[in-house]
């Protein structure tokens, strides 16, 4: 190989430029990188035009990040490459409830409430009583495993996106399971809604034939002593969107039921169980 650049030793010829005393780790991804990004350009012959549209969309998303709004996350959503990442790092063994994609909309630190309590505060959507269990893989109850949800509301906006709107911590609250495991609270039958779209990435999707939305679901954070974290969604089964997730992470395990009751109480029953892994152990 020549250390000068050719077109057939580019990645190679760029490779080994690296230094010898650099963390390994380092060397591995980036010169699996390279090796990746000089082959996907020469399959498909990229023009000079096509780099410079490549350039520039990563100028503007880069442009667009801030403290509120991170447009480099959005695209690893939309290319599906945020669920690869995840399912890489959460094989879980059969039975144990399957992680999805975090989102931008958590936000640390939301009240501790009651179980049974009400989460919805803007009086708008039907309500929805959430239910179930905590267990581990054995069907054991899992005793102080904090639930940490989140979701949008009837008009499909979390309330971090109209904060002069919802009242604040609308559609959110933590719960901590007693002996039993088992959980409730009260919200609203989600609703879907589309992903910020009206950046670079909205245009990429707008320019693929895509539609930026996600069908409706109700976020989880679940965390216990000596079980893995898991983060999750449920999904509301009868949902337009249901098999085009524009981020791509619906799974067949979390398609909850929701019930019609209309008990005097709520309109909507949802019922399900979340099964924990212990740390240690992968699918
Ligand atoms: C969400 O479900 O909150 C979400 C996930 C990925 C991108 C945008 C929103
Ligand atoms: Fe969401």
């Amino acid at each position: 190989m020549t250390q000068f650049f050719t077109e057939d030793g580019s990645a190679e010829t760029v490779n080994a430029r690296m230094g010898e005393d650099i963390d390994p780790r380092v060397s591995e991804v980036m010169a699996c990188l390279v090796k990746h990004l000089h082959a996907f350009a020469k399959e498909i012959d990229l023009t000079q035009e096509e780099w410079e549209v490549g350039i520039d969309f990563l100028t503007r998303a880069g442009k667009l990040c801030s403290d509120e709004r991170q447009e480099f996350i959005l695209l690893s959503d939309v290319l599906g490459f945020s669920m690869l990442v995840d399912a890489i790092n959460n094989r879980r063994p059969v039975g144990a409830t399957e992680n999805t994609v975090f989102g931008p909309f958590h936000v640390a630190g939301a009240p501790e409430r009651n179980m049974g309590e009400v989460i919805s505060l803007d009086g708008k959507g039907e309500s929805c009583l959430f239910e179930g269990r905590v267990i581990d893989l054995h069907g054991k109850p899992v005793e102080g495993a904090r639930i940490d949800v989140w979701c949008d509301n009837a008009d499909g906006f979390y309330d971090v996106q109209q904060p002069d709107i919802q009242p604040k911590w609308n559609n959110r609250g933590i719960f901590t399971t007693e002996k039993d495991g088992t959980y409730s609270f009260i919200g609203i039958k989600p609703v879907s809604y589309p992903i910020p779209d009206d950046g670079p990435v909205g245009k990429m999707l707008a320019a693929l034939g895509r539609h930026p939305y996600r069908p409706a679901h109700m976020h989880f954070l679940v965390t216990a002593p000596g079980f893995q974290k898991l983060v999750t969604h449920t999904f509301v089964g009868d949902d337009p969107y249901i098999t085009s997730d524009t981020v791509f992470g619906v799974k067949q395990t979390l398609v909850a039921p929701f019930e019609h009751v209309n008990d005097g109480r709520t309109i909507w029953r949802s019922p399900f169980d979340f099964v924990l892994t212990p740390v240690e152990q992968n699918g």
